[in-house]
């Protein structure tokens, strides 16, 4: 379905409304029965949820946003003199605040034609789409608003040399099965002379990790909780969010920040859309999310995996963080 179409924006939905509220209450169903019960991450980026991610990126506890933009500050300019991309395809755009860095320079070198933004959340697809369209007189915008682990073969085909990006460390979301098909499915975007361009967050030390996702101001607490509410409005539920506590900690045997929503004392749920009746006891935890953190070499060998190489791997000078460059193989 196509929402919007101007001479410079087109924007295609691949959801359709009615798949999209049987695939939430089937996945919904799964992870709440489950032993270990967990949720979809993809259900945290209502509107509510994008705004608050937006607030986490500038926590000083969130170090991630700021280094990676470091990152792509010094590493832009080259990038685009030696590689004339024509369009950026962005997977996971959000505000798509830093990827102004990478379209500036291909801009300035002339080879910027066309931005190719993708998100679950139309609304962050439609603004980030308009504010692009401002800022590059010439530029076409063509967004999808589409689940990157379902519909990534539905993006246009490429119109000249394409850069397709993966900021924010989104990558470390995926788990051990996704990453895997998630690559798999990024690699036939990919012509013989394109790239993609990836943002990691590395191994640390645990203290820094665990700070950056669970911050003194309670931003991230509150957007962990945020899942539940759009639980209660999506499938007519009734979670109390304010009665979950917000944990985050490192998982040194795998590597991974694990997320979860614990109460304090027992509590019954309806959901009345899935025809669904709760007890999540106190102190048993809803597992809501990983990121993973990885190594240089764990990552050369996944990518090599599904037929990619690396070609480029830059850090900021502390080594917290990487964007990498890959070709095909
Ligand atoms: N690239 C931005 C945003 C990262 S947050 C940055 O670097 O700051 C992750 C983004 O991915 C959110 O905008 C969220 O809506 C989107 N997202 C998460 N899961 C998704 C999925 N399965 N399909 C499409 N977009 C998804
Ligand atoms: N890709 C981001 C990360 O792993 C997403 C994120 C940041 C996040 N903070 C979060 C997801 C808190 C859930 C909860 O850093």
């Amino acid at each position: 379905m196509q929402v919007a179409s101007e001479d410079r924006l087109k924007i295609e939905v691949c959801f359709d409304p009615a798949d999209q509220a049987g695939t939430m209450a089937d996945e919904v169903r799964r992870g709440l029965t489950a032993t270990q019960k967990w949720l979809p991450c993809k259900y945290f980026y209502d509107e509510t949820g994008s705004a608050l991610f937006e607030q986490i990126t500038e926590l000083p506890e969130y170090y991630l946003t700021r280094t990676e933009l470091a990152i792509l500050q010094n590493i832009a300019t080259p990038l685009a003199l030696a590689h004339p991309f024509e369009e950026v395809v962005e997977i996971g755009a959000g505000s798509a605040k830093k990827t102004t860095t990478l379209l500036d320079a291909l801009a300035a070198a002339g080879s910027l034609r066309r931005y190719l933004p993708i998100d679950v959340d139309g609304t962050m697809v439609l603004s980030c789409g308009q504010a692009m369209l401002a800022r590059y007189p010439q530029l076409e915008v063509s967004g999808l608003v589409a689940d990157f682990q379902k519909h990534l073969s539905r993006v246009a085909p490429a119109r000249g040399r394409r850069l397709v990006i993966f900021l924010g460390s989104t990558f470390g979301n995926l788990n051990e099965e996704e990453r895997q098909r998630f690559l798999a499915e990024v690699r036939p975007l990919l012509g013989p002379t394109d790239r993609f361009l990836m943002g990691i967050d590395l191994v640390k030390d645990v203290a820094t990790l665990e700070a950056a996702y669970d911050d003194a101001a309670g931003v991230t607490a509150a957007f962990n909780r945020n899942i539940l509410t759009v639980l209660n409005s999506a499938l007519k539920a009734d979670f109390d969010p304010a009665a979950y506590r917000h944990r985050a900690f490192f998982n040194r045997a795998l590597d991974r920040i694990e997320m979860h929503l614990a109460p304090a004392t027992a509590q019954h749920v309806v959901l009345q859309a899935l025809d669904l009746a709760i007890t999540v006891q106190a102190n048993e935890t809803i597992f809501t999310e990983i990121s993973c953190k990885y190594t240089r070499a764990t990552l050369e060998h996944l990518l090599a995996e599904t037929d990619f190489s690396l070609t480029e791997w830059h850090t900021d000078p502390e080594g917290k963080f990487a964007v990498l460059l890959a070709g095909p193989r």
